[in-house]
């Protein structure tokens, strides 16, 4: 069989089981939504806003407070608040570590090593009406977010460097599948008539755990990565055997080859730090395409839908929201699959571009139709229609091809900092736009979306102009493409300097 085709089961198996954590993330993305109401309750009790004790002494028998201002007040909104966005403190923080756990003992060992922290969130959250639950849901999420900010980063790393280069982007693009599933799941369970109650909300919130659990018992299964063994431990046999084990019986003298050619250069290159990435113009324009990358998926207001579906579907004028979030979820999944068939055949940039643009057409569609539902009834259909072409658009290109192309467009010697920058990168944006949403909204109201078409098309034109192709190239294909304007650099005298900085640090 031609060497670097195979799609074996030990590969499938390490593919499945490292996405298990971006299942986690997609789970934990999702889980706070449908169930606030319930949660801001015993929050309430546990602040003392309200309780059971006094709402029976007062001869109210349903012993229910009032929701309404239990949820308004100061307290309750602020802890409600910080429940929601600490998760994506805890990942900012993170995710300048993925780095440094992925080479501490390798890509498996450090995913095996992160999810102490989900089963440990996991017990906090599960566990949160035995004590204070406000203190025990948010230092879960926090703890949380810690996890999953490294396991946004640490997932991609692996399969990048396992996935043979025709599969690449498919197998990558499994990295989002994994968490649109887990979003979806998520509003499924979270349905009231499901988990998302007074009974069973800890288990609904402590259950974003267990896939750390089955993912720690398949790992151990699993080849580490043939390019840290090799590249980074310099343990050749070790990577021949992982890459037979990976892609059967062939001969692996090629990928060895081009393993040991890019070695060559890693060890002629410094280890590359974060601060040492972002002083360097050797990187500069893989770096400025890595991170426009995540800002275009995060500041094209994907997230405004997810976290505030409910409400603009309310302001759209569809009865039953819940079940319209649901749909939105259920849109995700199955464009994120065209994707993944997609992907390898149509390419990155092709996929990216189309994506884009779709969803700037659909941001401007989604303003007439909530600016003029107030004068026709049958705009509110194409609120909701772009909505979700918002959304497929999203996952054709925008949402999976920033997750795996970092791991492309880096050598061994920069990737971990690279993989680590733009993580930290997507999770900022992630934060600021989940915080300023309801400001610019209330600021900009119908017009809301118009800002992130004028975002969305100023990426379309980034990527149209700066973006090369990935597809089907080898990682050292990839770099020579970038390679061009780093020999225009290294004849720049100041940059030549720099190079030989940089050498001279790793030899020191
Ligand atoms: C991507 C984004 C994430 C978003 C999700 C929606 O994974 O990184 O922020 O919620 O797609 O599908």
């Amino acid at each position: 069989m031609e060497s670097g085709k195979q799609l074996t089961g030990t590969l499938a198996l390490a593919v499945f089981t490292s996405t298990l954590g971006s299942l986690q993330y997609g789970y934990s993305l999702g889980v706070i939504n449908a169930p606030q109401k319930v949660i801001e309750k015993y929050y309430g009790q546990s602040l003392g806003v309200w309780s059971e004790r006094a709402t029976v002494l007062s001869g109210n028998s349903t012993e229910e407070p009032d929701l309404s201002v239990v949820e308004r007040h100061p307290a309750v909104v602020m802890y409600w608040s910080l429940s929601v966005a600490i998760f994506s403190i805890g990942g900012m923080l993170s995710s300048f570590l993925v780095g440094f756990v992925g080479d501490l003992r390798g890509r498996v060992k450090g995913m095996l090593m992160v999810n102490v922290l989900a089963v440990a969130a996991g017990l906090l959250m599960g566990l949160a009406r035995m004590w204070k639950p406000h203190i025990m849901v948010i230092s879960g999420r926090a703890v949380m977010g810690f996890y999953c900010g490294l396991t946004s980063g640490l997932v991609p790393m692996y399969i990048g460097e396992i996935a043979p280069k025709a599969y690449r982007g498919a197998l990558g693009t499994l990295h989002q599948l994994a968490i649109v599933t887990g979003i979806l799941i998520s509003q499924v369970i979270g349905l009231d008539f499901v988990f998302g109650n007074d009974d069973m909300w800890p288990l609904l919130l402590g259950l974003s755990g267990a896939p750390a659990v089955l993912q720690s018992f398949m790992l151990p299964l699993c080849p580490e990565s043939p390019r840290y063994l090799y590249i980074v431990l310099g343990k050749e046999q070790e990577a021949r055997k992982s890459l037979h084990r990976l892609k059967g019986e062939y001969d692996p003298t090629p990928d060895l080859e081009e393993m040991r050619r890019e070695k060559e250069e890693a060890d002629k290159e410094p280890r590359v730090s974060i601060l040492s990435l972002i002083r360097s113009s050797v990187y500069r324009q893989q770096l400025c395409v890595a991170l426009m990358m995540h800002l275009s998926q995060q500041l094209s207001g994907i997230n405004a839908i997810f976290y505030y579906s409910t409400d603009i579907f309310t302001r759209a004028g569809v009865s039953q929201p819940v079940y319209a979030t649901i749909g939105v979820g259920v849109i995700n999944t199955v464009f994120t699959m065209v994707s993944v068939a997609l992907v390898d055949k149509a390419g990155r940039r092709t996929l990216t571009l189309i994506g884009l643009g779709g969803m700037c057409f659909s941001a401007i569609a989604m303003t007439v139709g909530l600016k003029l539902q107030s004068e026709y009834s049958w705009m509110s259909y194409v609120s909701m229609s772009s909505i979700f072409l918002f959304v497929s658009f999203f996952e054709i290109g925008p949402g999976p091809i920033p997750w795996f192309i970092v791991a492309e467009l880096f050598s061994q010697g920069p990737r971990p900092a690279a993989i680590a920058l733009a993580g930290c990168c997507n999770w900022t944006s992630n934060f600021i736009i989940g915080m300023t949403f309801p400001y610019i909204q209330s600021l900009l109201d119908s017009y809301v979306f118009i800002l992130f078409a004028v975002l969305l098309l100023g990426f379309t034109v980034f990527i149209y102009l700066r973006v090369p192709e990935t597809k089907g190239k080898t990682f050292e294909e990839i770099a020579a493409v970038f390679q061009k304007g780093r020999k225009k650099l290294a004849q720049d005298p100041k940059d030549a300097t720099e190079l030989q900085q940089l050498k001279t640090s790793t030899d020191a």
